[in-house]
């Protein structure tokens, strides 16, 4: 079956077109994603007025180039997915009530796709990876340890109390003024900074529960960064690579903690996935690495440009969904929430005909 997807949940318009073929396998037809990152550059993050506007402008080019490069037409798709939420409203309704134009003129099924399910099933594209897995998503929204049990069949084990971990590198490189988006720019300063220096916390360490909190380390590096002001350069690598070491160090304790709920609840997970713009840091991979040998299992990590948004992971878990059975009605509404254990699978679906049938 061939799928298009859409995404438009934050700032990037995406559209792609993905085939998924009678024994699961995937591949990407096309993938064009266009990123307002220069847009939203100079207010130092996302602005999500300038972003629905952006969406509307860009959304119609980016899927006519998507069909083209895969050599296809709507008439010949098998369904279009696109993401429902969660995101930015109005983005979220521009991709999706383009998703229900297409559909409804070529009278086509519709699959709206949480966007955190799209993330979390981009390893069986790209790895063909069995359930059940055990997820590791990380991005500027996001921050969460999930049991991947089958399609729509999610368990969150741990997750954020305050900031996701993209947040707090953006906002440690607001501070020390480096660029936005700020993931890449305080890895590439941590790299010749010391890890050393700063005496920064580990928030969370050794806690039962699988859950991270970030907003403590963030003041810790600002009341330090403002106790040896004006800043050096090396000060701020140095600033950079302490903060990159408290994080990839917490991730390795909430991860640990983590591996060890999934076994106790699920058994043992067939890989430890990684997804989201953070998995892209060198550091953070390497220590995800080092969990995934700790429990003897191995590390799947989507290439980058899969791991940040993109309409390939939507069209996929669309596909996913679609070879189940599993469509939506053109009624769906858009979700600024919807948290990954509310995403219906065959269970629910099957509960939902049932109670059709006898009505
Ligand atoms: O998944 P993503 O592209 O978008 C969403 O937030 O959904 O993730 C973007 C986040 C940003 O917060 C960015 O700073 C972070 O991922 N990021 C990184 C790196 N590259 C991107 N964080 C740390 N190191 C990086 N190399
Ligand atoms: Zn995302």
């Amino acid at each position: 079956m061939v799928v298009l997807g859409i995404e438009t949940t934050c700032d990037e318009t995406a559209a792609a077109v993905v085939e998924r073929d009678g024994n699961g396998a995937g591949k990407i037809l096309s993938n064009v994603v266009l990123s307002q990152v220069h847009e939203h550059a100079i207010f130092g993050g996302v602005v999500p007025e300038i972003a629905a506007r952006a969406h509307v402008e860009a959304l119609d080019h980016i899927i006519e180039r998507a069909m083209a490069e895969a050599g296809q037409t709507f008439d010949r798709l098998d369904g279009v997915a696109a993401a429902a939420g969660p995101g930015l409203i109005g983005g979220v309704i521009v991709g999706l009530t383009t998703a229900k134009a297409i559909t409804l003129v070529n009278g086509k099924p519709l699959m709206a796709i949480n966007h955190l399910e799209a993330h979390a099933l981009t390893t069986r594209l790209t790895a063909g990876t069995a359930f059940p897995y055990c997820l590791f998503l990380a991005s500027g929204g996001h921050t969460q340890i999930v049991a991947v049990c089958g399609v729509g069949d999610y368990h969150l084990l741990g997750t954020t109390v305050d900031d996701a971990i993209g947040e707090a590198f953006d906002k440690t490189a607001k501070l020390l003024g480096l660029g936005y988006p700020g993931g890449p720019q305080v890895e590439k300063d941590a790299a010749r900074g010391d890890p050393a220096r700063f005496k920064l916390p580990r928030p969370m360490h050794g806690r039962p529960e699988p859950d991270f909190s970030l907003s403590g380390l963030k003041t810790a590096l600002r009341l330090e960064a403002e106790s040896i002001a004006p800043l050096s350069d090396q000060d701020v690598a140095d600033l950079c690579a302490s903060f990159q070491q408290a994080v990839v160090e917490v991730i390795h304790d909430r991860l640990r903690v983590g591996m060890k709920r999934f076994r106790a609840l699920h058994g043992t997970p067939t890989a430890l996935v990684a997804a989201g713009g953070v998995a892209a840091n060198q550091a953070v991979r390497k220590v995800l690495q080092r969990v995934a040998f700790e429990n003897g299992i191995k590390l799947e990590v989507p290439p980058a440009e899969l791991c940040t948004d993109n309409g390939a992971m939507i069209a996929w878990a669309g596909a996913e969904r679609l070879a189940l059975g599993l469509t939506d009605p053109l009624d769906f509404a858009p979700r600024a929430r919807w948290p990954l254990e509310e995403v219906a699978g065959p269970k629910v679906a099957q509960v939902f005909q049932a109670n059709a049938e006898q009505a």
